[in-house]
């Protein structure tokens, strides 16, 4: 059933007609305008109160709606406030604005969000293309109005889109928060680690994997390591900043996390193993790295198959960097402390011409501060702290995220990316990612702000800077 429209007063214009040409015309009439008007988002309003179905539902009211034709990201999430009483929701997205005759997907869902734009395009929506969208609701008695037509342009893909939703090949919210990235050399792909983040508490549901070849489509590889296996009965039910790294002799995937009780006072660093990057991970416990606290961390293996666990320490004044055993289990015993009481957390670190940068943030919870980095000419330092690598919008407050890894781009010397979270502390899966270029030059971190880029981009600030190199000898 659709929303009642009252019939304008036909028979007193047209006395000769047979009265079914009548009806059929008053049909097409009333088709064609509750067509329109609900085209335009105003059927609800036409005709008397009493005509009216009271149980029907409203109009949805699109929550999320761009400026119209705004640049939407492939797989931002199309969504309207839920409408009382509705049991599902009728999307449609077509190439027509005006009677949504040319439709490429009409679906109907339960949920007030459509998340699967991501997945349609190269399949019914092409990449780059403008798009019209509405919806409407229905209850057990009737369906509402349409809601007001709102478009979108899909952006071509394998762009990276700072802060936006991002939903990997199936079309669910990635979540891989406070992660890291692995190179896997034997199978010439990305994995993406990172906390699956849960709505009800700041408890993660266990550490999340997902795989990728372009860095951009991801695919979900499952959960590599659940919660059951590191919370110690419900002692440690936090899980955060996991990250993972390959040992060459060992031939095993080595995964460091964050593990802590309800008020982080446990301050304790996990260790797990696996045969495969996919996992699963086995668990092999936690401990304070060098008798000392540990909160985020990160994990650095250089050129010479050393590796070093980087930590917030003392309470998060000072960062701590400790070599691990040749099989990346354990500590060594040989570590540095550094930026002492600088209260720095979320490291990040990577290593470009023979120098070694550390990324961190300042120590405000889920709140957004300013970034820095800090350079060494080893991984045990000493390491000294400079400014703010971030350029931009909002470059004070990390562009409203915390770092959680650098990236260096397969095959692409100098070519680096780096990532943050942008925190969502009331819903903490719905937190986004910021994913920008990372340029070095003359030993100076740069993080420059994009709105919308691709892999192309890092390839242009390098040759610029090798351009310059020239210039200056
Ligand atoms: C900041 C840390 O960087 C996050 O990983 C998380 O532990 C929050 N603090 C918790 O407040």
């Amino acid at each position: 059933m659709e929303c009642f429209v009252r019939p304008p007063g036909i028979g007193k214009f047209f006395p000769s007609v047979r009265p079914h040409s009548l009806i059929l015309v008053a049909l097409f009439l009333i088709s064609t305008s509750r067509e329109r008007l609900a085209a335009e988002g105003i059927c609800s309003s036409f005709g008397s109160a009493a005509d009216k179905l009271t149980a029907v539902p409203a109009a949805p009211v699109l929550l999320n709606p761009p400026a119209n034709d705004t640049l939407r990201a492939n797989d931002t999430a199309l969504v309207w406030q839920s409408v009382d009483g509705a049991r599902s929701y009728r999307i449609q997205i077509a190439i027509d604005s005006a009677l949504f005759t040319v439709s490429v997907e009409d679906t109907s869902i339960v949920q007030n969000t459509f998340l699967s734009l991501h997945h349609l395009i190269g399949t019914k929506l092409r990449a780059g293309g403008k798009y019209f969208w509405r919806v409407i609701a229905s209850d057990s008695v009737g369906t509402s109005c349409y809601s007001t037509v709102w478009s979108f342009i899909t952006i071509p893909l394998r762009r990276f889109i700072p802060g936006a939703l991002w939903c990997d090949t199936n079309g669910n919210l990635i979540q891989a928060h406070g992660g890291g990235l692995l190179y896997d050399d034997s199978s010439k792909t990305y994995y993406w680690y990172g906390e699956d983040r849960n709505a009800s508490s700041h408890y993660a549901k266990g550490v999340s994997c997902y795989s990728s070849k372009d860095l951009c489509d991801w695919k979900f590889e499952g959960i590599v390591l659940p919660d059951s296996a590191t919370n110690n009965g419900g002692k440690t039910p936090v899980v955060e900043r996991p990250k993972v790294i390959y040992n060459d002799s060992t031939k095993k995937y080595v995964m460091w996390m964050h593990i802590d009780s309800a008020d982080y006072s446990y301050a304790e660093a996990g260790v797990a193993v696996s045969d495969r990057a996919t996992g699963p991970f086995h668990y092999l416990g936690s401990e304070r790295p060098n008798n000392e606290m540990s909160r985020d961390l990160t994990l650095y293996k250089d050129d010479d198959g050393k590796a070093y666990l980087v930590y917030s320490s003392e309470n998060n004044a000072t960062m701590y960097v400790s070599l691990l055993t040749r099989d990346y289990l354990h500590q060594s015993g040989t570590y540095v402390r550094n930026l002492i009481n600088e209260s720095r957390e979320a490291p990040a670190v990577f290593k470009y011409d023979n120098a070694y940068f550390l990324i961190s943030s300042g120590t405000t919870g889920w709140a957004p501060n300013e970034a820095r980095y800090a350079t060494a000419g080893s991984p045990l330092g000493p390491w000294v702290l400079n400014g703010n690598p971030c350029v931009g919008p909002d470059a004070n407050v990390t562009f409203g995220g915390q770092s959680t890894y650098v990236l260096p781009v397969q095959g692409r010397t100098g070519e680096f990316i780096f990532i943050a979270d942008k925190w969502n502390s009331s819903n903490l899966p719905s937190s986004t990612y910021i994913w920008l270029p990372l340029q070095v030059k003359n030993n100076k971190v740069t993080i420059q702000w994009h709105a919308i880029w691709d892999l192309s981009r890092l390839r242009q600030s390098n040759e610029s800077s090798e351009k310059e190199k020239h210039l200056l000898h």
